[in-house]
């Protein structure tokens, strides 16, 4: 099929390049001429891990292509994904001014049938305001819309795999021949027919995915509520270890057993310095907003940001305790990123805490492997290095994202070369007994 995806950010060049990989021919577009300018040169703006490859393969073989031209991409795509940004505004709702902006244009420029596609993470009920923009805007185009909402589930760092081994499909339809449609173009990850960029020796065997076909404000209400239920989660997670530190317990073993009960799962239970990233955190506040608007309490949510926003603060006091002035402290922080095996920093906890760092006149050099540039943007102020340069004559050392390569650091080199051995994991990532014997002081998230 003929499709166009509008939009070139993780989700539009994951969509593009993995429905491009199973066989659909695929014009990927977005308003940011340098943008395309770089992608049509085979440079993909994000890391993802595949991601490179796959649209690599399918530009050689014809079945993706870049532009700024959006009217002419309308035109062209039977099926056209809307893949722009919602963020979130100032009082937590969703901006939707790209959506709208977006679906005045198909409106204006589409001739004949269009399956319209809302991949965004969108408040319920913005599918109903999309099928009437574009009926409003279109009445002159004399094309046919039929609008669905197909809530996107990735993750960064394991999007392309999440894309072609999804657990499940949603599609919100108004009517069978859309969900015939779109069961079309998930025909090859639905029926496992294609070949895996992530398994090239071939997919571990597995159940297929659910194909879920729902009405429109549910399948928008999925996305909401599965991204505030792992929030929740967390957070949950999160205040169970407090009680583990102030009451004795591991946080480690009591979230083990949980995730034993399959009725509560192992998944999305680990502890740390808190949830970031584009789409927890503004989904949740995008919720709560949205339920708020509905006469409905959804404090319990609230709640959830308000342990998360806590995370920080209780890091910060660990740290101040142990360091009591931080003014005039060398403090190392390794990862940046608001989870490993992803560049991205968007409301990563390490912001938040760079922040606050140096506001109280701490000295911070930081390492990671993927976002030192990145963040350099944002706080000039802190030397980037390798992790030993990061350590060395550091009074504390904090983990801050869970890069594997710091389990594999020189661990003995980095308390040689510290002014104090001093070890503030956010993560849980290391073995606090190992630590401890190569003689660190060293102090993990709710775990003795
Ligand atoms: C999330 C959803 O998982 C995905 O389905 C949706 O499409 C987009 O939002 P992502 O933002 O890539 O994906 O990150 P995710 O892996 O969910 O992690 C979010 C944050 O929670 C990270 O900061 C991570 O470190 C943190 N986290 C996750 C925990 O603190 N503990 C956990 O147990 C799991």
């Amino acid at each position: 099929m003929k499709i166009t995806v509008i939009g070139c950010g993780y989700v539009g060049l994951v969509t593009g390049g993995c429905l491009a990989a199973v066989g659909h021919h695929v014009t990927c577009v977005d308003n940011d001429p340098k943008k395309i300018i770089a992608l049509e040169a085979g440079h993909i703006p994000i890391y993802e891990l595949h991601l490179e490859e796959v649209i690599a393969a399918c530009r050689k073989d014809g079945r993706i292509k870049f532009s700024g031209d959006l009217p002419s991409a309308i035109q062209e795509g039977e099926a056209i994904f809307i893949c722009v940004g919602t963020p979130p505004l100032e009082n937590g709702e969703a901006d939707l001014s790209a959506i709208d902006s977006v679906a005045r244009i198909i409106a204006a420029e589409a001739h004949g049938p269009k399956l319209v596609v809302e991949k965004s993470t969108v408040p319920v009920q913005t599918g109903q305001q999309l099928k009437r923009a574009l009926e409003v805007y279109g009445r002159k185009s004399g094309a046919h819309f039929r609008v669905v909402s197909n809530p996107e589930f990735l993750r960064e760092g394991t999007a392309v795999l999440d894309f072609m081994h999804p657990d499940r499909i949603v599609v919100g339809v108004e009517d069978e021949a859309a969900a015939k449609q779109m069961r079309e173009i998930y025909a090859p990850i639905l029926d496992r027919k294609f070949k895996c960029p992530v398994h090239p020796q071939g997919c571990p065997a597995g159940e297929k995915p659910h194909y879920l076909v729902t009405t429109i404000n549910s399948s928008e209400l999925i996305k909401h509520a599965c991204n505030s239920f792992l929030a929740l989660k967390i957070s949950y997670a999160n205040v169970l270890a407090d009680l583990c530190e102030r009451l004795g317990g591991n946080i480690e073993e009591v979230t083990r057993a949980m995730g034993m009960d399959p009725r509560i799962g192992p998944f999305f239970l680990k502890a740390g310095i808190g949830f970031g990233g584009f789409c927890l955190p503004k989904d949740l506040q995008a919720f709560v907003a949205l339920a708020r608007r509905a006469g409905v309490d959804f404090s319990l949510l609230r709640e959830a940001e308000n342990v998360n926003k806590d995370r920080i603060e209780q890091f910060l006091a660990k740290i101040r305790r142990a360091l009591w002035v931080l003014k005039g402290k060398q403090v190392g922080l390794l990862g940046l990123t608001f989870k490993a095996n992803t560049d991205d920093i968007r409301f990563a906890p390490s912001i938040d805490l760079i922040r606050k760092l140096l506001a109280e006149g701490a000295s911070l050099r930081a390492y990671d492997p993927e976002a030192m540039e990145r963040t350099r943007e944002t706080f000039p102020q802190v030397r980037y290095a390798d992790p030993y340069e990061v350590a060395d004559k550091a009074d504390a050392l904090l983990i801050v994202t869970e890069w594997e390569e710091f389990k594999k650091l020189d661990w003995a080199r980095v308390r040689d070369s510290m002014m104090r051995p001093l070890v503030f994991d956010g993560r849980n990532l290391l073995d606090p007994a190992k630590m401890r014997e190569l003689g660190f002081e060293y102090q993990s998230i709710g775990r003795p």
